[in-house]
């Protein structure tokens, strides 16, 4: 059989923590699949050039029979030219006491500049993955600056969320976390985001039924799912990086081919008002994923309780959009 074209992947962020672990997952083939040749194409700011040139010589001396090239620049231009994918890492991480959203005036108008850059240069059916904090709203500003490639092609990690929801209720059941399945993220990646574990399984059975603690659920689970990036500074004096890595590897591994027919994943995509969210801003959902195209999982009961969840996380989305274009518009 004759070997597949190389896909031209793009990080940015390529010098810092989480592209460290990154790169060794997208160049072993755990993402795109261990006969798919790849050019990386790597995106850094101009003084870390040397250490990203460091980062290079590593992975040369990887010896990885999958990577083909790989391109280090401090270009946007360069580094989305033709590309099929693009994980967007680069952008300030936060420090112990600060929320998510205290890093958008700092961050967003990143997002604008290579918005406009994947709009002129980059493959119009690439898809784009903003890990960069405030995730969601940096991906709704990266897609408003980039008009000519779908909406459907923009989406935010949340997936980090959902594996650390499903290590959690893994634990409290004394299962493994492949054991659970359908777990969904709602809203923004913040500690406003609705970790709702009301439709997983494990194993099969409804989670809710094995661990059957509501009390549980509501004062240990969902908190300790929105505050787990919080702890981790706290413990590491750094954002989580390793475990950032291997979410963003998760999103587009499924992006790029589909989810089990028992399963789905949450990413923060353009919310169409489904389960009366505001329509238009990247809100997390549950979705499925059939030939790398996604939906949003319909016809779900939500309580009471998850119903005040998602307008609270809405509004706080609305909010983060309004501010985001007042700094993009300045
Ligand atoms: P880091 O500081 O180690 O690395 C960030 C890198 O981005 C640095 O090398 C920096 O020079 C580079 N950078 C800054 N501006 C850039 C630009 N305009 N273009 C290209 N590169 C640029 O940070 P990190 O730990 O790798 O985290 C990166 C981001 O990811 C942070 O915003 C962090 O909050 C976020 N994050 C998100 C999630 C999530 O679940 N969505 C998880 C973890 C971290
Ligand atoms: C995380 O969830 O670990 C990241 O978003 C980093 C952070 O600021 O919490």
């Amino acid at each position: 059989m004759s070997e597949k074209s190389p896909l031209r992947v793009a990080v940015t962020g390529a010098a810092g923590q989480i592209a460290y672990s990154l790169l060794y997952q997208i160049s072993s083939g755990y993402v795109f699949g261990d006969d798919q040749p790849l050019i990386l194409h790597l995106l850094d700011i101009t003084p870390m050039m040397g250490v990203l040139n460091g980062v290079v010589m590593e992975i040369q001396d990887c010896a990885l029979p999958l990577v083909r090239d790989v391109v280090a620049t401090d270009d946007p231009a360069v580094a989305f030219k033709d590309i099929d994918a693009a994980f967007l890492v680069g952008a300030m991480p936060r420090k112990e006491g600060m929320e998510r959203k205290d890093l958008l005036a700092a961050n967003v108008r990143i997002f604008k500049v290579q918005g406009q850059a994947l709009d002129t240069h980059a493959k119009k059916s690439v898809k784009v993955l903003v890990v960069g904090n405030p995730a969601n709203t940096n991906a709704l500003i990266c897609s408003h600056f980039a008009p000519s490639i779908p909406k459907e092609n923009f989406s935010a990690m949340t997936r980090l969320d959902q594996n650390r929801a499903k290590a959690q209720l893994a634990e409290k059941a004394k299962c493994d976390s492949v054991d659970v399945k359908k777990m969904t993220i709602w809203g923004n990646h913040s500690s406003t985001q609705f970790p709702d574990m009301s439709q997983a399984t494990i194993k099969g059975q409804a989670a809710s039924g094995i661990i059957n603690d509501e009390a549980w659920m509501r004062d240990v689970f969902v908190p300790t799912v929105q505050k787990r990036g919080a702890a981790v500074i706290a413990a590491r004096k750094l954002s989580s990086a390793m475990s950032a890595a291997k979410a963003a590897s998760d999103h587009m591994k499924n992006w790029f081919s589909c989810t089990p027919a028992d399963d789905w994943v949450s990413m923060g995509v353009f919310s169409d008002g489904s389960y009366d969210t505001p329509a238009g801003v990247m809100f997390s959902f549950p979705v499925t994923i059939q030939n790398g195209k996604w939906s949003i999982v319909q016809g779900l009961n939500l309580s009471d309780f998850a119903k005040e969840k998602l307008a609270l996380t809405g509004k706080e989305l609305c909010e983060e959009r309004d501010e985001a274009m007042v700094v993009c518009l300045a």
